[in-house]
């Protein structure tokens, strides 16, 4: 199975447009060394033709542009994008199905119960695409079950309900429901060779952490260095937990839970906020992370398992 990182920045991408903290702002100077950042979104493939897109980021032109593997050009019109999946219904993992409105078929789109209620209620997106491309939705199961997508016969799912929150806009927002968002173990059935995919975990559960120690590679949050990264800063009274994002640093931090993996594990954040010193290649705390064996997803990197 092959994953290209399309976005790897978290809701508001990097610079944000209205921010100016140190990394924001040391970025557009050129005073950090750091690399920009579109918004969540990743894609994957078992045959290097059909693509699964896992979160459709507002900024998906941008990224479809920047990846030509998903234009094969075979048609007048054509996408090598077989279908969606949603891990959550936050903006950042959903905008973008606007901008592939054109498609000449209906969207076969995967996601959970609660996701398509939001997106039916709360942001009715997937009503508004109804009168554009519509969607095909296929319900994501959330009580351990193995589940297959149509053209990705050789990859297995299991979709694992994780604690965080659910968007703003959602009826549950501070009391979530288990779907909100998930967690993905992805399996390659012709190599056993497994992902686990969390771009938004905002608390470490037995099942979570089992089906973390059964992955060759984990690309999980990467959303906050510190709890209370974005109130420090004055950028917002949320923190990370309330937000469902668990921070790296500190005790029952993401780090230390990166830390009793089995050492063969790949370990990777991603879904990194603007404001996370670990964007800033010369400060400590991406150093910290090197010694850890830690690395940062960015746009365009390529996972092979
Ligand atoms: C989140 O992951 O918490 C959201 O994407 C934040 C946002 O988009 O505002
Ligand atoms: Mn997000
Ligand atoms: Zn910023």
């Amino acid at each position: 199975m092959r994953i290209h990182v399309l976005g790897s920045a978290a809701g508001g991408g990097f610079p944000q447009w209205n921010c100016n903290c140190p990394n924001c702002d040391g970025l557009r100077r050129g005073t950090v060394k750091a690399r920009a950042r579109t918004q969540s979104s990743i894609a994957i493939t078992g045959d290097n033709t059909r693509w699964l897109l896992c979160n459709a980021s507002p900024d998906i032109l941008t990224q479809l542009q920047r990846f030509p593997e998903l234009q094969p050009a075979r048609a007048l019109r054509d996408t090598a994008i077989t279908a969606i999946l949603l891990m959550d219904a936050q903006i950042d993992h959903t905008t973008g199905l606007y901008m592939l409105r054109e498609h000449r078929e209906r969207w076969p789109l995967w996601c959970t119960a609660p996701v398509h209620e939001d997106l039916t209620r709360g942001n009715p997106l997937l009503n508004l695409l109804g009168h554009y491309c519509g969607v095909d939705w296929n319900t994501i199961p959330i009580d351990g079950q193995a589940f297959t997508i149509a053209a990705f016969e050789g990859l297995r799912f299991t979709a694992l309900p994780l604690i965080s929150n659910a968007p703003p806009y959602s009826p549950h927002r501070d009391r979530p429901v288990a779907g909100d968002n998930i967690g993905l173990l992805i399996e390659d059935a012709n190599n056993g060779k497994r992902l686990f995919y969390a771009p938004g975990l905002g608390e470490m559960e037995a099942r979570v952490w089992d089906a973390m120690n059964r992955a060759d590679a984990v690309l999980v949050d990467g959303t906050c260095w510190t709890d209370t990264e974005l109130v420090d800063l004055g950028a917002s009274k949320k923190t990370a937990r309330s937000m469902g994002h668990l921070p790296q640093q500190g005790e029952g931090g993401m780090l230390s839970w990166l830390a009793q993996l089995p050492s063969s594990t790949r370990r990777i954040l991603i879904h990194i906020n603007n404001t996370n010193p670990i964007l800033d290649e010369d400060g400590p705390q991406y150093a910290e992370l090197r010694a850890a064996g830690v690395e940062v997803a960015y746009d365009g990197m390529e996972i092979i398992l």
